[in-house]
């Protein structure tokens, strides 16, 4: 339950990224000795990957301060149930390390998604080319490697809309553990895919060409024990990034890194909206003005947006971007061009009076000079993100309901926005 119309100041520290940490996580089912990751965020979708380890037979610590420390000494299960995986899609991400340290996984297919369909094939494709004969049978994905082992191999593994980012760090995955070479050309670039790179590394695999388009992987007879810190979550910098200058405040979002948010900046520069950089920190600049409706903050230019891999503008800060620019002083346009049906908050932010129609793979934002809050229901967990920055700008009350989906990956995020004076509750639904 937001208040809307506080202008939000003070410091907020980045948690590590909920989408390097879940196949980090299940990176250590590669190894016998244990993986730490001293700074796994808090989040439910990591509670559901520990679950998801226990069930296949690894120990899964979870330290009070966040931390995780996960053992898959063995035995271990190549089973991976319908009941876990359907939670959530980066439960996956176990396929690769199961076909590869077992010779044999069998995981449920993780379903449809809110945002529309969201296939697996450029995964199955690598394992394939790796020598895995794979089949899907009673909603089951079961992948079994030859005699010997996977091989390396020659994989290709762009999709119709770029690379993909799991099937990337699936195949990668799999691949660590193969006999000879495998280039996977098409990979995916995105950090959370370099961070796994190193991650591997630190347990002993052999990649070159970390963080570029072709993946150069030496297969190695067994991985060891690591420590890894994960990266700081850019999605998670961004959105606060949004709520500062949504609201007109001095918002520093610390222990993150700029330039994994370019794409983001760059936006933000075009609209208008004043923000300082350091090494690891940005800094949203209060707007002294008052040009807006009701004291709001003078309003951003309108700003178009295309969705594209890394490091073009996230889709997962897209929903957010949406929000900002249904205060903007004219029309933007926004082309979701990964996943085409993310717009489940485009019907959310009309109830608060937003201005978006949508065609196809676009959506047209009229901007307005205020929104009021609302009643509103959260699909997933970046449109609930939005929902909630469009309740901290809009005058009056939101209520978001189903705000459950937020807690999947955004760490305490009523208290953090209550630090930077937000007027923002959690009720029982
Ligand atoms: N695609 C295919 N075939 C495949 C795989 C993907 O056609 O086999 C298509 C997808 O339909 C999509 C595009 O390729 O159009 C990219 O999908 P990708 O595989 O990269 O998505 P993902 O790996 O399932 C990760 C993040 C998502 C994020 C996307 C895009 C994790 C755990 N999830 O998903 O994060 O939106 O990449 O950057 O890393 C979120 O955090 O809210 C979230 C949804």
């Amino acid at each position: 339950m937001i208040e809307g119309g506080a202008r939000l100041d003070g410091a907020v520290k980045i948690c590590g990224a909920k989408n390097s940490v879940l196949p980090v996580m299940a990176a250590a089912l590669l190894a016998e000795q244990p993986l730490r990751v001293p700074n796994a965020p808090q989040l439910h979708d990591v509670g559901t990957m520990a679950v998801l380890l226990r069930e296949l037979g690894a120990s899964v610590e979870r330290y009070a301060d966040g931390g995780v420390e996960i053992c898959a000494e063995g035995p271990l299960s190549d089973k991976a149930p319908w009941e876990t995986v359907r939670k959530m899609r980066a439960s996956i991400c176990v396929l690769g390390p199961l076909l590869a340290r077992l010779g044999r996984a069998d995981v449920s297919l993780p379903g449809g998604c809110v945002f529309g369909v969201r296939p697996i094939d450029v995964h199955l494709k690598g394992f394939e080319a790796l020598g895995a004969k794979v089949r899907v049978e009673h909603g089951f994905i079961v992948a079994e490697a030859p005699k010997g082992g996977l091989r390396g191999a020659e994989v290709f593994l762009g999709t119709a809309f770029g690379s993909s980012v799991t099937g990337t760090a699936n195949v990668l995955m799999a691949a660590v553990l193969a006999r000879g070479r495998t280039v996977i050309h098409y990979a995916a670039c995105e950090p959370e895919v370099e961070d796994l790179c190193r991650c591997l590394v630190a347990m002993g695999a052999k990649i070159e060409g970390i963080g570029s388009p072709m993946l150069v992987i030496d297969g190695v007879e067994r991985l060891g024990g690591a420590t890894h810190a994960v990266i700081p979550d850019r999605i998670e910098a961004g959105t606060y990034l949004s709520a500062g200058a949504m609201t007109g405040g001095r918002v520093r979002v610390t222990d993150m890194r700029p330039v994994h948010l370019s794409a983001y900046l760059d936006r933000m520069r075009e609209a208008g909206l004043p923000f300082e950089c350091g090494p690891d920190w940005v800094e949203t600049q209060p707007q002294q003005e008052s040009s807006g409706a009701h004291g709001f903050p003078p309003r951003p230019r309108p700003t178009d947006v295309t969705t594209q891999t890394y490091p073009g503008f996230p889709t997962d800060l897209q929903a957010q971007w949406m929000t900002q620019m249904c205060f903007a002083d004219g029309v933007s346009v926004i082309n979701e061009v990964i996943y085409p049906d993310r717009y489940m908050h485009v019907a959310e932010l009309a109830r608060l009076g937003a201005q978006v129609r949508r065609q196809g793979t676009t959506a047209i934002v009229q901007g307005k000079a205020s929104l009021s809050g609302a009643k509103v229901m959260a699909s997933d967990l970046r449109a609930s993100a939005a929902l909630v920055l469009a309740g901290l700008a809009a005058q009056g009350k939101t209520e978001v309901y189903r705000v459950y989906h937020i807690d999947r990956g955004y760490e305490k995020i009523e208290q953090r926005l209550i630090a930077l004076g937000a007027k923002i509750t959690r009720a029982k639904e």
